[in-house]
């Protein structure tokens, strides 16, 4: 059967359908479908193939940021001819952070252009001068047409390319509206190749829409080399950048910023910035140690059950996976006979930090009874562990290197899966190594309770406040 020549191509979602019809079948939209010449197969150009050589693929030399931190999460510094996404929500810190890191490569000697949907040359000049940042070569272009963009860096031979923000500017090639998605992947995909062809780095920024993910970054990710997002809790001034997707290291680094009066300032040792607990302990506390980005760092999680006032219970975790908690809230009604069901649940790493490993089970397990009970857990008290859907409690990597970074912050006691319990003991710190989740809830809500005999230490019969 013939194929069809012509297909009619969506100008919001960038969804094709063989047929005119008035409404996109895909987004919904009305008079979006626009014709276009189907793309036959095989007429483009192929590139012979060619063996793969290691040695002819020298490591990049890569060009520092001028941020310690934003280099850790990029892997050792910008990549020449990369593209990274930088994304968040709308105020968090992007263009401030990006300012900084154009100002810094351009007094290093790099040729920058940053080119400003968003925001005039004056209000840009402006936020530079508050961050103290001299002027020197970094030249900023107050444009959104793609087009004149490129031609700009092209002719300043520029290293460092930085677009702010990807949803507002629009290619001559489409007719589409600025951060529509169909401009959106065209204009990623020309700086895409406008990158790869000249070796300038680029950085995008992509605002994050509250509505969900249509016109989001998320299109994008795919095309794009490195993609970091910015995460932060409304009203702290810590930031977070972490690295979800990067070709050029690995995932899941983490970068920590306090947004200042003079920009964003690293935080070279972030292990307890979210530490800022009540001088009483409060049922429904406890902190644990999460290791992500290849560094421990100390969280305290929060867990709150009230009584069901109407309907199903709700079940509302901040920072945490929301499914896994319901598997823990069924594994603790089975298996330690905490049961919720008649319980609204509410959970929160605070500090608005997202934890994607599983440590935080245990830790949150014994929240939760901690608020069911009414019941303190002690302040100078860390936990960490994965839970298993038999109420086994199941190690988790860098155990020992968690509980040393608890120690050294003046924490006493430690709950955690018999495997992480440490060979040599922890000065100053108590380890109770467990093996089931009644047990470890047993062990940190009753102080009397006497550590299983392989622990060494024994734990303090009462913990002492932490200083
Ligand atoms: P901005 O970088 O404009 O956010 P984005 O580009 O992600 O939308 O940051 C704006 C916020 O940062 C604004 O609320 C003010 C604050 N800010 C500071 O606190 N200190 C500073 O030095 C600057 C430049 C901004
Ligand atoms: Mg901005």
């Amino acid at each position: 059967m013939a194929r069809p020549s012509t297909v009619f191509v969506c100008s919001a979602c960038a969804a094709s359908t063989p047929k005119w019809q008035g409404q996109c079948p895909s987004c919904g939209q009305w008079n979006v479908l626009e014709r276009r010449e189907a793309p036959r197969p095989g007429a483009a150009a192929r590139e012979p193939a060619i063996p793969l050589r290691l040695d002819s693929a020298p490591e990049p030399a890569r060009c520092p940021s001028g941020q310690g931190e934003l280099d850790r999460v990029l892997g050792g510094g910008i990549v020449p001819g990369s593209v990274t996404l930088l994304g968040g929500d709308p105020g968090i810190g992007k263009s401030t952070l990006l300012l900084q890191v154009a100002a810094q490569v351009a007094a290093g000697g790099g040729s920058v252009l940053y080119a400003s949907g968003e925001e005039s040359a004056s209000q840009v000049a402006l936020r530079a001068r508050r961050l103290g940042l001299a002027a020197s070569t970094l030249e900023m272009l107050p444009e959104t047409h793609l087009e004149a963009v490129l031609a700009r860096a092209a002719e300043r031979k520029a290293a460092l390319l930085v677009v702010d923000s990807i949803q507002t500017v629009r290619s001559g090639e489409m007719d589409a509206s600025a951060g529509a998605v169909s401009q959106l992947r065209e204009c990623t995909a020309q700086l895409v190749r406008f990158a790869k062809s000249t070796g300038t780095a680029v950085i995008l920024i992509g605002h994050v829409t509250k509505d969900g993910a249509i016109a989001g970054p998320r299109v994008l990710e795919h095309l794009v080399d490195t993609v970091l997002y910015f995460e932060s809790e409304a009203g702290s001034r810590f930031r977070i950048v972490r690295a979800i997707k990067n070709r050029f290291g690995a995932v899941n680094e983490l970068a920590f910023f306090a947004m200042t009066g003079t920009g964003l300032k690293e935080v070279r040792n972030p292990s307890a910035i979210f530490l800022a607990r009540a001088a009483q302990p409060a049922a429904g506390s406890i902190v644990t140690v999460m290791r992500e980005g290849g560094r421990p760092l100390l969280i305290e999680l929060q867990a709150l059950v009230d009584r069901m006032r109407f309907g199903a219970p709700r079940r509302i975790a901040q920072g945490l996976d929301a499914n896994r908690l319901a598997m823990l809230l069924a594994v603790l009604s089975r298996h330690a006979a905490v049961s919720l069901q008649e319980h609204d649940v509410f959970v929160n790493a605070v500090g608005g930090v997202r934890i994607e490993e599983t440590a935080w089970d245990l830790p949150v397990g014994i929240a939760l009874a901690s608020s069911l009970q009414s019941r303190p857990v002690p302040d100078s008290l860390v936990s960490f562990g994965e839970v298993g859907l038999t109420g086994e409690v199941r190690p988790v990597a860098y155990g020992e290197e968690r509980l040393q970074e608890a120690a050294k912050q003046g924490f006493r006691l430690a709950v955690v899966p018999r495997e992480n319990a440490p060979r040599k003991p922890i000065e100053g710190l108590g380890v109770i190594a467990v093996s089931r989740v009644d047990e470890a809830l047993g062990a940190a809500l009753s102080h009397s309770r006497a550590a299983p005999a392989q622990a060494p230490p024994p734990p303090p019969k009462s913990a002492p406040a932490r200083s």
